[in-house]
């Protein structure tokens, strides 16, 4: 699936960080996603989760809306409902959860990439992810 290989090459080169024209874009003002009717559920088997986000677009970002939803027993990043948003949330002491967030989009031939991190709790319903890194493979 093509976004899937984008997100894989996007991250395959950041561990090559270092080796390859991979630029650390400036992103001001400051940007967050959005998240909304955010559910955690758990039982013996394992927590599922699920949420509305949103991205406003930006000057260097595209704006995006999408649902995401998954397991807390997925090791990685799973796909949203759009393919270019991926998400992982980990439980940690209760009631507390740390949510991964990633957008990757194309723009010309070149590949960029978003990402944020926010430690919520299970009753916060809606919050925003700061994004603190976004990437760009020339
Ligand atoms: C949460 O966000 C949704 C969608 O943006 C909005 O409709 C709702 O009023 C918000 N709820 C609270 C408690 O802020
Ligand atoms: C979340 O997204 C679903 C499907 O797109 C929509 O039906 C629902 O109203 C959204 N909820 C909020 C709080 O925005
Ligand atoms: C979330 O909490 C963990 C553990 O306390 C901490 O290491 C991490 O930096 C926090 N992340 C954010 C985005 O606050």
């Amino acid at each position: 699936m093509y976004f899937s290989s984008l997100f894989t090459v996007a991250l395959s080169i950041l561990s090559f960080a270092a080796a390859l024209p991979l630029h650390r874009l400036n992103h001001s003002p400051a940007l967050f996603w959005h998240v909304s009717d955010f559910n955690t559920g758990c039982s013996p088997g394992g927590c599922t989760y699920d949420f509305n986000i949103t991205g406003i677009a930006s000057k260097n970002t595209p704006g995006f809306k999408t649902h995401c939803s998954g397991t807390s027993v997925q090791d990685d990043l799973v796909f949203c409902d759009d393919k270019h948003v991926k998400a992982k949330v980990a439980p940690r002491l209760y009631p507390a959860w740390t949510v991964q967030v990633q957008h990757a989009w194309l723009q010309g031939e070149a590949e960029f990439y978003a990402g944020g991190t926010a430690n919520v709790t299970s009753t916060m319903k809606n919050f925003t992810i700061p994004v603190t890194e976004v990437y760009g493979v020339a």
